[in-house]
């Protein structure tokens, strides 16, 4: 589900039942030389049985909400996070935030384009989200930026701040098959 870079052509990623497919190919297909040294091989003989294995071992369903660190150097930052996934609606919510000394470089942008992959590739869902104060311009252009469309405003629907002012919020969204257009447009 999350990827430990390497070095630039080698990573570990966190599996998920979404692996099933892959993970089996290898096993069938490599069954007699894997199986020497690790029987579970033998209980393994389905795509379906692989990927329930997976789901056991990685305690699936996922978190009802995911939260990571932007960090830069070592140095933690701000933080990108899904803080509402519905498996049932297959849609995730994004939200960020980060520190003024590193606003303005993309790096957000940057860190909401990989927990897309996650909600997409790794969660298997078909929608992402995003909800915004209308006056939030900053924040705003993130879905902006990457070709989301606005859904709509919903009329004094969220808190923002501390002074009890409810403010009218902007829901973007983005579909799977409009990431897989974007990605393969820009990689
Ligand atoms: C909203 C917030 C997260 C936006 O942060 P940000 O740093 O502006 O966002 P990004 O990391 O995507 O950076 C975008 C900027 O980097 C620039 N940039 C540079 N390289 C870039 C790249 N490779 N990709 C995208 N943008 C890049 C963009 O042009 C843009 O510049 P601009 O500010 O001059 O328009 C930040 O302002 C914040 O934390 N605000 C307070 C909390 C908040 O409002 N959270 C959101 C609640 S909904």
């Amino acid at each position: 589900m999350f990827y430990r870079h390497i070095d630039d052509h080698l990573c570990l990623k966190l599996v998920s039942p979404f692996d099933a497919e892959a993970f089996f190919a290898i096993i069938d297909a490599e069954r007699d030389r894997l199986g020497r040294w690790l029987p579970w091989v033998w209980a393994m003989n389905s795509v379906e049985e692989e990927r329930k294995s997976l789901a056991d071992l990685t305690g699936w369903p996922p978190p009802k909400q995911i939260c990571t660190a932007l960090v830069l150097d070592g140095q933690v930052i701000g933080s990108v996070g899904l803080p509402t996934i519905d498996l049932d609606a297959k849609w995730a919510e994004i939200g960020y935030w980060i520190g003024s000394a590193h606003e303005g470089k993309g790096y957000v942008t940057s860190g909401v384009r990989e927990l897309e992959k996650l909600v997409f590739l790794d969660l298997g869902l078909a929608k992402t989200q995003i909800s915004v104060d209308v006056d939030n311009v900053r924040s705003r252009s993130i879905p902006e930026r990457l070709g989301y469309s606005l859904d709509g405003t919903l009329r004094r629907s969220l808190i923002s701040d501390n002074s009890g002012r409810v403010a009218d919020r902007c829901v973007y969204s983005l579909l799977r098959e409009e990431w897989d257009a974007r990605e393969s447009a820009n990689p």
